[in-house]
């Protein structure tokens, strides 16, 4: 009788790359690597650094889990509850939006600007999700300091627990709420240096044409932006003007096309210099703006 060996990395690699392939997902191998690399506790170069070794029981167990959670759509970032943005790690539950590399392009934008303000700047994140944003600039910003505000209690405890893993909880606190009712100033009841927010911005209508991976596991209320997608800025660039420094920064992602129109609600608000920053396919992706109008100026600096 021949006892049959467990699979080898390798062989296991090639299994669910054909399994996803055969349903239809795109880049499989890749997927297959990085999924069962992850789930082995390494990086994809596992596979090239012990193609030959086996797997136990329970580790082909919890490998053929993940696939059948890959097979109905979900992304690999949910089923290892965790992302990589601008370099760091965070990690994720079903409140929380998965992070896009599209907007590190608001984070660049802001350092940018930050660069040119030699400061303890204090920044407010609007609906903070996994507080990818908010502690990304922390970490780069090493006398910066933040408030996110979520409406999903989860988004906060997350994002909570990534500050801690980070350490930069010092530094950087969440707090539901929403962008509908009055947004709090700093401790010290000072005007915010930096408000920055990544709003949803889907159009109603469009997010069951999305992929199954955005539309059924991203939360509903980081996608949905009502008709044509601008609800959430109409509501809360009103709101985030009324607590911004004369001279401080607004930065908002946008999606594609929606720029011009993110820049004609800014302008009614009475922000004098707004600018746009594009993503690395070239899609206007984060509009920003300041709003140094003598009047706010003089009240709230
Ligand atoms: C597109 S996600 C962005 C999350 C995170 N900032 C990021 O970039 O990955 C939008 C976030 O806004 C939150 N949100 C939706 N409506 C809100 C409201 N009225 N007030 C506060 N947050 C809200 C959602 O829960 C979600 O976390």
């Amino acid at each position: 009788m021949t006892v049959s060996q467990p699979p080898t990395l390798e062989q296991t690699v090639a299994e669910v790359a054909r399994r996803l392939a055969d349903a239809g997902i795109e880049a499989p191998r890749r997927d297959a690597r990085l999924l069962v690399c992850s789930l082995l506790g390494g990086g994809p170069e596992l596979l090239l650094a012990s193609p030959e070794r086996r797997l136990s029981d329970s580790e082909a167990a919890t490998v053929e889990a993940a696939v059948a959670r890959r097979l109905r759509r979900e992304p690999i970032s949910r089923i290892l509850g965790r992302r990589e943005f601008w370099s760091l790690e965070f990690l994720l539950d079903a409140e929380t939006l998965d992070p896009r590399p599209d907007s590190e392009t608001l984070v660049e934008a802001v350092l940018q600007w930050a660069a040119q303000h030699d400061e303890a700047l204090r920044l407010l994140d609007l609906g903070s999700g996994s507080g990818c944003l908010l502690l990304a600039l922390i970490s780069e910003l090493p006398r910066a300091s933040g408030l996110g505000i979520d409406i999903a209690p989860g988004a906060v405890t997350t994002a909570t627990e990534n500050a801690q893993r980070l350490g930069l909880a010092g530094r950087a606190a969440f707090v539901a709420g929403s962008w509908q009712g009055a947004l709090p100033r700093t401790e010290s009841g000072e005007p915010w240096d930096i408000v920055i927010s990544n709003p949803p911005y889907i159009p109603t209508g469009d997010i069951e044409t999305l992929e199954p991976e955005v539309s059924a596991y991203d939360p509903a209320r980081a996608l949905d932006g009502g008709a044509d997608g601008l609800d959430a800025y109409r509501a809360l660039i009103p709101k985030a003007a009324a607590v911004l420094r004369a001279t401080g920064l607004l930065a908002l992602e946008v999606g594609a096309g929606q720029a011009a129109a993110v820049k004609g609600l800014l302008e009614e608000a009475g922000f004098s210099t707004v600018w746009t920053a594009r993503d690395l396919s070239g899609i206007e992706r984060c509009v920003l703006a300041t709003q140094a109008r003598k009047s706010r100026e003089s009240a709230s600096d």
